[in-house]
């Protein structure tokens, strides 16, 4: 089977950059990093996507180039006879779980484009978010909304969809952040938010946190459930995957950081309490501070417009896991099988979005149903199958097959190859359990 494949460089680090961009930066990073004290939570966050993110989106993208198939199929053809291939098993149920709050919070993102746009943001912003959650129906028909909307972009196919939206739009919100930045830390009392972010204080940081910065570094790249895999096997032949890597994680920590510096100054000078706003934080945060700003409704609109944009890119990213499954491993239509994912999506989210509205009830360990779903797919899913991806590549796979695609073939000079191997072979799975193991005891 021919497979479509990105037409340029840009096109398939726009493509995984679009992917990797989204609310994990600039909705679920922020929330994260206010409960969990700030700085310090910012370096553990560093610390975890260069020496564990890097290595293991460099194994997915060599995995996924080098088989030239789906998630699930790549460790078939490339190991056949051998279980590995449940990672991408893993994977999918992985789509499911992130999907399904994930689409929660898209779909906020549109209630929020559509009270900036009629100028309905003022107001008190704690007040109005609970209350709009607490409606459990209009939350659930922006969810659906915002599904919809990602349908009918992976109906389109990957390269022609997903290629184009993000060129363009990467780049504005990357502008707006700025302008954002420069807004919030010229608010008075400003300052302390800067320095509850910029500043660490290792004595707010447990086992909890690490895991949750360790989870958030996963999440934000996309990584640990196939994601990388399957765009890896859209990167051409001769296209450096390390180069392609290194933007991601690049552009991915630049803009959870402007995201933190937009949001934390304004939280001070608005008093905001960080550590008790919850995922309601960034939604709470901002239209403050859009208040104060001359052409506020402008910037708003913009702002969460664009912030829904990469939320869809991201979104269209996960839902094609499963819809590529589905298409090569089954036989479904395409169209068809996009709309059965879709829908499945939907009714898990449907729970999410009940548990914040009128069944708080709903939900297993203490956790509603919505930080269920987040917490087991981030901390739990993710660091799992990248500790599996990291011992296939490092132990099962043939080291020539790696050298091969992280050279592509020979042509490209990859110098740190042996610090690769020896990060994901030993460091990198060592990691991840030390973290798992301190997250659990609550260290
Ligand atoms: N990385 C995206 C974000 O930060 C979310 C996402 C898209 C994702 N695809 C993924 C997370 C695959 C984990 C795995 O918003």
């Amino acid at each position: 089977m021919s497979r479509d494949s990105f037409s340029n460089r840009f096109g398939v680090v726009a493509a995984a950059a679009g992917s990797a961009i989204g609310l994990g930066n600039i909705w679920r990073f922020p929330y994260l990093c206010g409960e969990n004290g700030g700085g310090a939570f910012l370096l553990a966050y560093l610390f975890c996507i260069i020496l564990i993110g890097l290595p293991i989106m460099l194994a997915e993208f060599s995995i996924g180039r080098s088989a030239q198939r789906n998630a699930y199929r790549s460790f078939k053809v490339l190991s056949p006879q051998r279980p590995w291939y449940l990672i991408g098993v893993m994977g999918i149920i992985a789509s499911f779980t992130i999907m399904s709050f994930y689409s929660a919070v898209g779909g906020w993102t549109i209630e929020y484009v559509i009270r900036s746009v009629t100028n309905t943001l003022a107001g008190d912003h704690n007040e109005m978010f609970n209350t709009f959650i607490a409606g459990t129906y209009t939350p659930i028909a922006y969810q659906f909304g915002f599904l919809a909307l990602s349908l009918g972009v992976v109906i389109f196919g990957v390269s022609k969809g997903i290629e184009k939206s993000t060129k363009i739009l990467m780049p504005a919100l990357f502008v707006l952040l700025i302008i954002l930045c420069i807004r919030s830390l010229t608010l008075e009392g400003a300052k302390e938010g800067l320095i509850f972010v910029l500043k660490p204080d290792f004595s707010n940081l447990s086992g909890n946190s690490i895991l949750d910065a360790l989870g958030q570094a996963f999440f934000s790249l996309s990584i640990g459930m196939g994601c990388m895999i399957t765009y890896g096997s859209y990167i051409k032949r001769k296209e450096d995957l390390t180069y392609t890597a290194n933007v991601i994680v690049l552009a991915s920590i630049v803009v959870a950081v402007l995201a933190s510096i937009v949001i934390f100054p304004a939280a001070s000078a608005l008093n905001i309490e960080v550590d008790a706003a919850g995922p309601g934080l960034v939604f709470k945060t901002l239209p403050g501070m859009f208040a104060l700003m001359p052409g506020g409704i402008i910037f708003a609109t913009l702002f969460f417009i664009l912030l829904c944009i990469a939320a869809l890119t991201s979104a269209i990213s996960l839902i094609e896991v499963v819809v590529t499954f589905c298409v090569e491993e089954m036989q479904i239509k395409r169209g068809i099988a996009t709309a059965l994912v879709a829908v499945s999506m939907f009714l898990l989210g449907i729970l999410c979005s009940l548990s914040l509205g009128m069944m708080p009830q709903l939900g297993l360990f203490g956790l509603g149903f919505f930080d269920l779903m987040d917490f087991m797919s981030a901390n739990i899913f993710l660091p799992l199958g990248g500790f599996f991806i990291a011992i296939y590549m490092g132990w099962a796979l043939k080291k020539r097959i790696t050298v091969k695609e992280l050279t592509s073939d020979g042509s490209i000079k990859f110098s740190l190859l042996r610090v690769f191997f020896f990060l994901i072979r030993y460091i990198v799975p060592v990691a991840i359990l030390i973290v798992f193991i301190s997250g659990f005891l609550r260290l």
